[in-house]
């Protein structure tokens, strides 16, 4: 008989104890089961992805006025650490100048996100450099 275990994706209880298991905070799982920022957005001012280490991939969308993110969405094929990354990058730069939002660092969004497996933190990276090159190529344009 197979052994493997597969899990269903709609079992969100049974997604919430491996995640624990695995060294997911609370709060990081919430942010990747709920996902309030995944998705597009139709008027973005810039969309920009990026392809991590691990092979995964991240789109994002940002909506700018005057200078400041007035709101933004990432598009994740990745991993759960990925997911919850990219979710509380919106939460922490949402509604700031680009300056501001230049100067997050892996280390805000640990910090939001509580905690997440040691070998997860190279997703926390890629969230921010996927911002980072959307911020760079939104400048190039408008300047
Ligand atoms: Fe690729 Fe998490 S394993 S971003």
């Amino acid at each position: 008989m197979d052994q493997t275990q597969v899990i269903d994706p709609n079992n969100t209880a049974e997604i919430h104890k491996m995640l624990a298991e695995s060294g997911y905070s609370e709060k990081a799982i919430d942010y990747f089961l709920q996902k309030p920022y995944m998705g597009d957005l139709p008027d973005a001012d810039q969309i920009s992805q990026m392809v991590g280490s691990c092979g995964d991939t991240m789109g994002i969308y940002l909506k700018v006025e005057a200078g400041v993110i007035q709101d933004a969405r990432y598009q994740v094929l990745g991993c759960p650490g990925a997911i919850a990354s990219a979710m509380a990058a919106v939460d922490l730069v949402k509604g700031k100048s680009i300056p501001e939002a230049r100067k997050l660092t892996d280390g805000d969004i640990f910090r939001l996100l509580e905690e997440i497996p040691p070998k997860k933190h190279h997703c926390i990276q890629l969230a921010v450099k996927t911002l980072q090159k959307a911020l760079d190529e939104y400048e190039h344009k408008v300047r």
